[in-house]
């Protein structure tokens, strides 16, 4: 019998200024992962709209995030590219997991009290529910691993509890149906590289985000040459020059981003970067920063405009996808339902 490759799945969402800490702390990783892995790709669409957006740009940033994957990398034939409402086991079994998780599991959830802020009374009930769909979206490919930054960890542990508790409340109904001692494996989040969380430019104690209001705190995948290097002169420094060693980065959270950044777009660790920075100023490293992040950038944003020219190849690679998508799903979802007990 022929072992199937170990199975990746992760997400973004397509609620535009898809950003450099979305590249270096996911995208990137989606590329390494397709060596060796069958990988399973999805635009969040469903998740997107926990917070309003509006509709046609919703369908553009729908493209964009597609053009981004494939621009960085991705080869649409040989991994599964796709929109997650075209695949409707996501919101099926979402249903099945909000009856399985927890109350107060979801309470715990700090994304959500970020986003939500402080009228949660006024918060979508989907913002609430959002990571048990994210569990769905998981569990319903059997994915091993889920490439994600930092700030995903939580909601991948909770995914994992829930596949545990699903596991543990049906476990003689799987074993009567023949479908294993662990019907959902428990995925490993593979949260790696000097990137995992990339800080906003305008504020070292901030994750750099698609919502923050200043668009001088992060670096988007759209921004041409000179908007980068405008954006990377900005950027908030101290005024000590870079220390020689890594622990000389601590408590200079500026300085330690700008740092990561480098070393994750050149490919070398923090400790080589500072073999050539270190004891220089922020005067010598920034253009040499800005230099490198255009290297890396601008042909993805070349690729990526290429591409958004024309949307029917980005329609078909996502339709052609979630047919792939689909064909993985329904086994599993149609196993569900079994084990759940309802009837066709
Ligand atoms: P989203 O769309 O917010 O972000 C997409 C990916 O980018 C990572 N990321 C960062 N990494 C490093 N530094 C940053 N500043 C930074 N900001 C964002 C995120 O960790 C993420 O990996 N819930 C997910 C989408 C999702 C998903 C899934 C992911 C839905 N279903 C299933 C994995 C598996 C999210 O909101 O990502």
């Amino acid at each position: 019998m022929s072992e199937r490759k170990p199975r990746v799945f992760s997400g973004v969402q397509p609620t535009g200024n898809l950003h450099l800490g979305n590249y270096l702390g996911a995208i990137v990783r989606f590329v390494d992962l397709q060596q060796d892995h069958e990988c399973i790709y999805c635009v969040v669409d469903m998740h997107a709209i926990t917070v309003w957006q509006d509709p046609q740009e919703l369908t553009r940033n729908i493209r964009e995030v597609t053009a981004a994957f494939i621009a960085t990398g991705i080869d649409p034939q040989k991994q599964i590219i796709f929109n997650q409402s075209r695949v409707s086991g996501h919101a099926e079994l979402a249903w099945v997991f909000n009856c399985v998780a927890r109350i107060g599991w979801l309470n715990r959830m700090t994304q959500f009290k970020e986003k939500a802020g402080k009228n949660r009374e006024k918060a979508s009930v989907g913002l609430y529910d959002y990571p048990v769909l994210m569990a769905a979206d998981i569990l319903l490919y059997h994915a091993d691993k889920v490439p994600v930054g930092e700030d995903q960890k939580q909601h991948l542990e909770l995914t994992r509890d829930i596949a545990q508790k699903f596991n543990n409340d049906y476990a003689p109904r799987i074993r009567e149906l023949g479908l294993g001692e662990e019907f959902f494996p428990l995925p490993e989040p593979v949260i790696a590289g000097p990137a995992t969380r990339v800080m906003s430019l305008k504020d070292g104690t901030k994750k750099m985000s698609k919502s923050d209001p200043s668009d001088l705190s992060r670096i988007n995948l759209s921004d041409d040459a000179d908007t980068i290097a405008k954006k990377i002169r900005k950027a908030r420094t101290d005024p000590e020059p870079l220390p020689e060693t890594v622990e000389g980065l601590k408590d200079r959270p500026e300085a330690a981003n700008l740092v990561g950044i480098y070393a994750a777009l050149a490919g070398i660790s923090k400790e080589k970067v500072l073999e050539e920075f270190g004891g220089r100023g922020f005067a010598d490293f920034k253009p040499a920063l800005a230099d490198l992040t255009v290297e890396k950038l601008a042909p993805i944003n070349a690729e990526m405009k290429r591409l958004l020219e024309d949307p029917g190849y980005i329609d078909g690679v996502l339709a052609a996808g979630a047919e792939r998508a689909r064909a993985i799903a329904e086994p599993i979802y149609a196993d569900v339902k079994r084990i759940v007990g309802f009837l066709g």
